[in-house]
This record gives structure tokens, C-alpha cells and sequence, in this order.
């Protein structure tokens, strides 16, 4: 992932996009817009809200960009600040409190927890603020030790890691009392059955005698890998890592309070053997020293990660105790050093979905020595741990309702649960949501076009500006652009926007194709003049960085970009209508849809429903679900029963082979049009 991972959203709308949606019956016309008990000010705007963090100790305020309608609380967790919290969010412990300027909408609950004062003040609970503007939010420092964390999309995870400290004090050998060292420490721990790392007897003779026999024994799972002089029970960290084909998220936890303690993320440096798996298999195929040089990329980039969130959690690396790694099931066998040809070619079978404990110092990490690595297992070649992940951090296992869950990418893979039974698939929908293929196409980053919205009968038109998105303008092209700066290109998110949009206006027809240039200005007029040629394909400009600039100076969308989403999309939703039919179910049973992934996240639920991306629903039942894999990866090292869920997954999923399917050619073709 490229940006920070966003919390949950119900959708970027500005008041006018709302009222297009309920107009198009994309909203349901009796549905509350925002189920809180005072009024929230809709969202401003069609881009992305910035959040300004100050938290008490930190060394600066700390900003985030996430869609409008996260919370403040999400927001937050999400980013890998802890607010106080006992309720998980859900708004009933009161103990979320933040200040926050400019002020918001009170809500009851506020009114019971601060004084008039105090509200005039911004004091707010976290949960309750819906972030619809740039804010200003001041975090105190935490008062309560935490029982439980919100994690993942809305779940709440008792803690109990894997990893845990005992401190003993234990008595002194004698004539009469001659138990070794071991015994004497395992005696004192005997509600578990432990065995013992070899590393631990090196230094456990002297560990012991220096400390008075006062000592704390580090447990990961029923190991003894460790046995630290003094008290250090509540010194216990752990990282999760989102091991992505192009980018790696890594977050230090705090697991005594469950509290993430820094974020941290950045290319995977396998990119220059591919960007994507099927390159990088194709690359350990033709030349054998390709596979240790693809996992020690990925070792680099997983220890970099860790100097970096120990180093900005001020955290000793040695006191990372675990970490869990959640990847698609290419990523986890290069990282496990194991051969990934058998993926790359038909018929298309893993290694191994699960895996044996793992040592973190065989992944290549610079933490403590004795430190173990949870590794996702994988339901298939092609749905991967980070699904697995995501299934756990989004609660597919456990919600009775209907769900679809798109982690949207290259690679895209599909869950449906109808509350009893799920069903998988993945279906290959194309680099451009990456950027790839497509003429302008950039991945997410500064100068990327990400949200457009169009103006087609504004009267008088203004120079060809950028725009900020939220404010008045008579640009009939409103962009908004990720770090605010001169547009560069398209990204994924920007090109959906971008063809939804002109299907909206009528400029690209419902079989995908522009209209012809003559027929334009009877239709948006304020925008016909950007329907143009370069050579011999029609383009339509969507930033002339001066007015008279050429096409091909332009960051245009062609043809031939509305062709390639067109059959991403189409493979996408050939994927989930298979899977309806698998379980009987019509799109219109599905309660909530889950946009999974770095790319899914940030795409506007309106825009994915108009082509046709997700199933014709309303808005409100899109959820933006953010990075699940991550979350997922935070849920396993703080809860042994999360753990074990992650393992009971592989038995509950039915993984469906799409492409043996003798409907799927027919149904692809169905499914080609806006
Ligand atoms: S988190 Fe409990 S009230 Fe907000």
C-alpha cells in the first residue's frame, strides 16, 4: 500500500453526490444517512479528510489523509494511535476522549460525558466524531489498561497473546533442595507444560544468580525462550506485518495493552524482479540464484520495517518477542525461501497451506533471538494468507449476515459468507487498478489524480485549474489529487472515478465506448471540448497543465483505458455473481460489501456500484474496509483464540475454481458493460 490505511467508511459523498445517488436509487430513500444520535455534518467534500493527531508524549503531531466519514477513533487505531478505550469503539464507555478543532457535532453521549465547558471546548469522544473535515485532534495520554482492542473492521479482541511473561521469584538452591536451574524455573510455572530453547540454558545459570533468583520467564506459546533478569513482565512487543507484492506495512504492538505503537510502510524491495507474482515466479523459474536473492529482498525490507517502528516506538528491537506475517501465498513462499514454480503454473497447487512455527531470525529479522513468526496459512494459490487475514479482521466467519468481501487488485480475490456456508475465488482482473496498462496510469502516490467529479452544464468555465475537491468552482472537471500537487497521472481509484463519471454525463455509452466528438456538447456541453483525439484514439483530458497544452501533454483517459477497466471489472464481477450462484443467493441478498486491499480501500463505493464493480446496491451497505491483511496479522499476535481461528478458516472456506466453469466465458461477456 501506498497511504496509510483508512478506517472503516461509509462513503465519500458531498451533499450533491448524495442526492444523485438517492436519485439513481442508489441509496435507500427511507435509510438514515448516519445512524448517530445528533447531527453530523455531511461530508464536505469528494476527496479525503486530513487528520492532525497530537498525542500527549509524542514527539509531533502526526497527520493522516482518510476518506470523509472514518472516525476520529478508527482513524486513529487505524494509524497506529492509541486513544483509551474500553468499549472497542461502540461508543458506551465514554472513555474515548479526544478535543477536537474545529468543533463537531455533540452527540448525547458527549453531553453525559463533558460539561457545557468542556464541549465548547471541542471535547468530543473519539468513536462518535465522523471525520467530514480536516481536524485538529488533540489524544491525552492513556488512563486505563485496555482488556480488550479494536481492531480489524469493528472487532474487538480480548487479550491474550501467544507470548506471555511470568515473573518469579523462585528460592535458592541448597544441599537439601538440588532441582537444576530449569526445573526450578518450570516448578514455578506449572499450570503449563513448557519446553525449553537451548539458547535459554546458555545463559540461565548466570541470569539467575545475578538477579537473586528474581527473574521473568518469556512464554511464546508452551516455549521458554527466554529468562530476563528482574521484572520485565510488562515489556512485551510484537510487530504484524501486511507483506504486500508492492508495498510491506509493518506495526509494532504493544502486547500488554494491545495498543499499536508505530506504523510503518514501504516498497517491497522485490519490485525490480516484477511488479506483480506472476514475474517474480517467472524470474526464480529461469535463473536458480533468483529465489535466495527474492527472499532476501523481502528479509530486508521485513528488518528494515522493524528498525524502523522499534525506532519511532522507541521500543528495543530485542523486546520483540513475535511477529506475524500475513501474505498472498507467492509472497509468503519467497519469504519462506520455498520454490513458488508449482503456483506459477497449472495446476496452479501450493507447497504447503499451513506452516511449522518459524523463527523470526529465519525471516531475516533483527529482533529478539528466540523471537517466533506466526505465518498465515492459505486457503489457495491464489487466495492467499492476506485474505485469510482479512476474512478474521472482517469477522467472515462470525457474522450471520450476507457478506461480500473484494480485496481489489491485480489479483482479486472474492469471499461471500450467506452467515453459514463461504465460498472463495480469485479472479485475474490486470494491472490497472496498479496503474499498469493504463496511458496515464500511476500508482498512488504525489501528483496521482484519485477522485473526479464532473461538471457537464457548468455556464461559464474557468480556466482548466486544479481544484481543490469540497470547494465552489466552475471547473466542470473537479480532481483531487493525492499531496495536493500539480497532476501527474491516473491512479486506481482516479480511474474508476473517471469512467463512472462519464458514464454519468453520457460520454462513454454502456457498452464502454466514448461518444462520437459531434454528439458531445449536446450532451455535457462544459466538458465537450475535453473529447478529443491523439492520433488515431479518442481521449478525453481530464488536466491541461496549461489551457492550450497539447492532448499528449495532457493527463488524459483513452479508449483504451476504459477497455482494460472494462475487462478488470468484468472479471471481478464474474467472479462474485459465480459465487452468488454457488450459494443461490441474488445480488440484492447481499447486506454489506467489504472493498478490501490498498486499492479497494480508497475506491468511492458510488463510483464501484455505477460500473458495475459491486453488486447494484446502496452505498451505505459498501464499506471501505482498509488494510485487513494488517489488521488481521495485529488480531493473531493478540489473541491466542484469533490464532486458532486463523488455522479453522482453511476447514470453512470452499475454494471455487472459476475458470473450469463452463458458464464463466458467457458470464464474463454479460458482465463487460457500464
Ligand atoms: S470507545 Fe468507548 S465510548 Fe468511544
Amino acid at each position: 500500500m501506498d497511504r496509510p490505511a483508512p478506517g472503516q467508511d461509509s462513503g465519500r459523498r458531498s451533499p450533491d453526490v448524495t442526492e444523485d445517488l438517492r436519485r439513481e436509487g442508489l441509496i435507500d430513500p427511507t435509510a438514515p444517512v448516519t445512524p448517530v444520535l445528533a447531527p453530523v455534518e455531511p461530508p464536505d467534500g469528494i476527496g479525503r479528510v486530513q487528520l492532525t493527531f497530537e498525542v500527549a508524549g509524542a514527539p509531533g503531531p502526526k497527520s493522516v489523509r482518510v476518506p470523509p466519514g472514518v472516525t476520529v477513533f478508527d482513524s486513529a487505531s487505524w494509524n497506529g494511535i492509541a486513544i483509551d478505550s474500553t468499549c472497542g469503539g461502540h461508543g458506551t464507555c465514554r472513555k474515548c476522549k479526544v478535543q477536537v478543532s474545529p468543533t463537531t457535532a455533540v452527540t448525547h453521549h458527549d453531553t453525559r460525558t463533558f460539561t457545557p465547558e468542556q464541549l465548547a471546548g471541542g471535547w468530543r469522544l473519539a468513536c462518535l466524531v465522523s471525520a467530514t473535515r480536516d481536524l485538529t485532534v488533540v489524544v491525552p495520554p492513556l488512563t486505563t489498561r485496555p482488556k480488550a482492542a479494536t481492531v480489524g473492521v469493528g472487532r474487538q479482541v480480548i487479550l491474550r497473546p501467544a507470548l506471555q511473561k511470568r515473573y518469579v521469584e523462585l528460592a535458592e538452591p541448597t544441599l537439601a533442595d538440588q532441582r537444576t536451574d530449569l526445573v526450578r524455573v518450570l516448578d514455578a510455572i506449572d499450570d503449563l507444560e513448557l519446553t525449553c530453547d537451548l539458547a535459554v540454558l546458555r545463559t540461565l545459570p548466570k541470569v539467575l544468580r545475578e538477579a537473586d533468583f528474581k527473574v521473568t520467564a518469556v512464554i511464546a506459546d508452551e516455549a521458554l525462550i527466554d529468562v530476563e533478569a528482574g521484572d520485565t513482565s510488562t515489556v512485551r512487543y510484537a510487530v504484524a506485518f501486511d507483506l504486500g507484492t508492492t508495498t510491506v506495512v509493518a506495526t509494532l504492538l504493544d502486547l500488554e495493552t494491545g495498543t499499536p505503537v508505530a506504523v510503518s510502510s514501504m516498497l517491497n524491495k522485490q519490485q525490480p524482479f516484477g511488479g506483480d507474482v506472476i514475474t517474480r515466479i517467472s524470474a526464480t523459474m529461469m535463473d536458480p540464484d533468483t529465489l535466495p536473492r527474492l527472499r532476501e529482498a523481502a528479509a530486508a525490507t521485513l528488518r528494515e520495517l522493524t528498525a524502523e517502528v522499534c525506532a519511532e516506538g522507541g521500543v528495543d528491537p530485542l523486546h520483540v518477542y513475535e511477529v506475524a506475517l500475513a501474505g498472498n501465498a507467492t509472497m509468503t513462499a519467497l519469504v519462506l525461501g520455498i520454490d513458488p514454480e508449482p503456483i506459477g503454473v497449472a495446476p496452479f497447487v501450493m507447497t504447503s497451506a499451513s506452516f511449522p512455527v518459524v523463527a523470526a531470525a529465519d525471516l531475516g529479522l533483527e529482533v529478539h533471538p528466540g523471537a517466533r513468526a506466526f505465518v498465515f496459512p492459505s486457503l489457495g494459490a491464489y487466495v492467499g494468507g492476506d485474505i485469510v487475514a482479512g476474512m478474521l479482521a472482517t469477522g467472515m466467519d462470525r457474522d450471520k449476515r450476507t457478506r461480500l468481501f473484494i480485496d481489489v487488485g491485480t489479483n482479486c480475490e472474492i469471499v461471500l459468507s450467506d452467515g453459514d456456508t463461504i465460498v472463495s475465488t480469485a479472479a485475474p482482473a490486470g494491472p490497472a487498478f496498479e496503474g499498469g496498462a493504463i496511458r496515464c496510469g500511476m500508482r498512488a502516490a504525489d501528483g496521482a489524480i484519485e477522485v473526479i467529479k464532473l461538471h457537464p452544464l457548468v455556464e461559464e468555465v474557468a480556466p482548466a485549474t486544479v481544484s481543490k475537491p469540497g470547494e465552489p468552482t466552475a471547473n466542470p472537471v473537479e480532481l483531487g489529487v493525492i499531496g495536493d500537487v500539480e497532476p501527474r497521472g491516473l491512479c486506481g481509484s482516479g480511474l474508476v472515478d473517471a469512467v463512472s463519471e462519464l458514464v454519468r454525463v453520457g460520454l462513454l455509452d454502456a457498452s464502454g465506448r466514448f461518444v462520437p466528438e459531434e454528439q458531445a456538447p449536446g450532451i455535457a456541453p462544459a466538458l465537450a471540448d475535453r473529447l478529443t483525439m491523439i492520433g488515431q484514439e479518442r481521449v478525453f483530458v481530464l488536466h491541461r497543465p496549461t489551457p492550450d497544452a497539447d492532448p499528449a501533454d495532457c493527463v488524459v483517459l483513452s479508449q483504451r483505458d476504459v477497455r482494460e477497466l472494462q475487462f478488470a471489472k468484468a472479471a471481478i464481477s464474474t467472479g462474485w455473481s459465480l459465487l452468488l450462484d454457488q450459494l443461490g443467493l441474488e445480488a440484492g441478498d447481499v447486506q454489506q460489501v467489504l472493498l478490501a486491499g490498498s486499492f479497494g480501500s480508497y475506491l468511492s463505493p458510488a463510483s464501484a456500484v455505477r460500473i458495475g464493480l459491486v453488486p447494484k446496491l446502496p452505498v451505505l451497505r459498501i464499506v471501505s474496509a482498509g488494510n485487513v491483511a494488517g489488521e488481521g496479522a495485529k488480531m493473531v499476535l493478540l489473541s491466542v483464540r484469533e490464532r486458532a481461528g486463523a488455522a479453522a478458516l482453511l476447514e470453512e472456506v470452499t475454494y471455487v475454481e472459476l475458470s473450469d466453469r463452463p458458464d464463466f466465458n458467457d458470464r464474463f461477456v454479460e458482465q463487460l458493460s457500464f
